[in-house]
């Protein structure tokens, strides 16, 4: 049930998303290793970057979708693994299509990535704990 669980998640971060389109979105459903992926890099290409830019600069378009380069919220990784399990206005709830080990490595990535500098490595169980 874990795909069709990740397919419902998909289709709406493909529907609110302003730059994939529907051929990239039929390519993701048929991909079979979406839900392996362990390394933060490729889960960040795979889900995140539809809204929050490949290179992490956001966009404004259909919906406001908050730039993650440079971005100071990012210090202290309790708030986007809370934003990332559970969601927030037009960001969805990741927790039922991604594992604890997952969002660890996504948010380890992003905090090291465009432009951030925040080194220290994002627990499994501090993703665990905020479930
Ligand atoms: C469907 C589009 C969408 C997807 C997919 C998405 N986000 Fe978001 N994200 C948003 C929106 C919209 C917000 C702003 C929420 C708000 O208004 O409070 C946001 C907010 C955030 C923030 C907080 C930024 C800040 O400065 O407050 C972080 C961190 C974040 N997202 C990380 C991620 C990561 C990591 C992923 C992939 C695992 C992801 N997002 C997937 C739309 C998305």
């Amino acid at each position: 049930m874990k795909s069709f669980k990740f397919a419902v998640a998909a289709a709406v971060a493909l529907m609110a998303s302003p730059v994939i389109a529907q051929s990239d979105a039929d390519m993701m459903f048929e991909d079979p290793g979406m839900l392996t992926q362990t390394d933060g890099e490729d889960i960040y290409n795979a889900i995140c970057s539809g809204c929050h830019m490949p290179e992490g600069e956001g966009a404004v378009g259909a919906g406001m979708y908050p730039a993650l380069a440079d971005n100071p919220n990012l210090e202290y990784p309790g708030y986007a693994i809370y934003l990332i399990l559970h969601g927030q206005k037009a960001m969805p709830a990741l927790g039922g299509v991604l594992s604890d080990e997952q969002i660890a490595a996504v948010v380890g990535y992003i905090r090291t990535s465009f432009g951030n500098d925040y080194a220290d490595e994002v627990s499994v169980q501090e993703v665990t704990d905020t479930r």
